[in-house]
């Protein structure tokens, strides 16, 4: 296993390139470029869509409300950010208004996302909300009906390096759909995340 310096030296790496990235046009409206956070641990990684508000003007991914939500939710089985995950998106700019990322952004993107996972390579991989699922296992269906369930490896469309993948509900959704009601979208991720540690403490 290489050092964590290591790591973070090639992470450091793409991190610059991202910083004078003109590869599409979310370069002109950016305040910041938002590559990661959390701590390059191998064991997990969860991939979100794209920076929003707050994560484009802190350089940091998840920081908004449900950046707030996703803690909580990783807190509740003893997970955090400063410890157990290396947190990073789709795309590394944010997309004005916040829409949905397009795909020749996705694809311009996707260098440094794929180096990303190359360079950690995880042994698992949230895939947090339906763009990640999108760029990782391609069309699969919609969240709602592949969260919670272990992807292989040879699932993917793109090289993972040997990591399984679980779908998982974006927060923002839950944040629209805020019923603790048991089967509603919360209850739901609060089943995944109990699975995803189960795993994890196999590590
Ligand atoms: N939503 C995401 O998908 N990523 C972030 O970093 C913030 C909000
Ligand atoms: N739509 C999304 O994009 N993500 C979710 O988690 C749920 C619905």
């Amino acid at each position: 296993m290489p050092a964590a310096e290591e790591l973070r030296a090639k992470l450091n790496e793409i991190r610059e390139k991202c910083l004078t990235c003109k590869k599409c046009s979310l370069c002109e409206t950016r305040h910041n470029i938002v590559f990661e956070d959390g701590i390059p641990n191998q064991k997990l990684m969860l991939i979100g869509e794209a920076p929003g508000f707050y994560e484009d003007q802190q350089g940091k991914p998840f920081v908004g409300k449900a950046g707030q939500l996703l803690d909580r939710i990783f807190a509740s089985v003893g997970l955090s950010r400063d410890k157990d995950v290396y947190i990073c998106n789709t795309l590394k700019c944010r997309p004005p208004d916040n829409r949905n990322p397009l795909p020749d952004e996705k694809e311009a993107c996707w260098e440094y996302l794929k180096a990303q996972i190359e360079i950690i390579k995880p042994k698992i991989i949230l895939l947090c909300g339906n763009v990640a699922v999108q760029s990782i296992l391609g069309n699969v269906g919609g969240i709602t009906r592949i969260r919670g369930n272990w992807y292989k490896p040879e699932n993917a469309i793109v090289d993972v390096y040997g990591a399984k993948m679980m779908p998982i509900f974006h927060p923002s959704y839950l944040l629209r759909n805020d019923t603790r009601e048991k089967g509603g979208p919360k209850w739901l991720m609060w089943q995944d995340i109990q699975e995803i540690k189960r795993e994890y403490d196999k590590l």
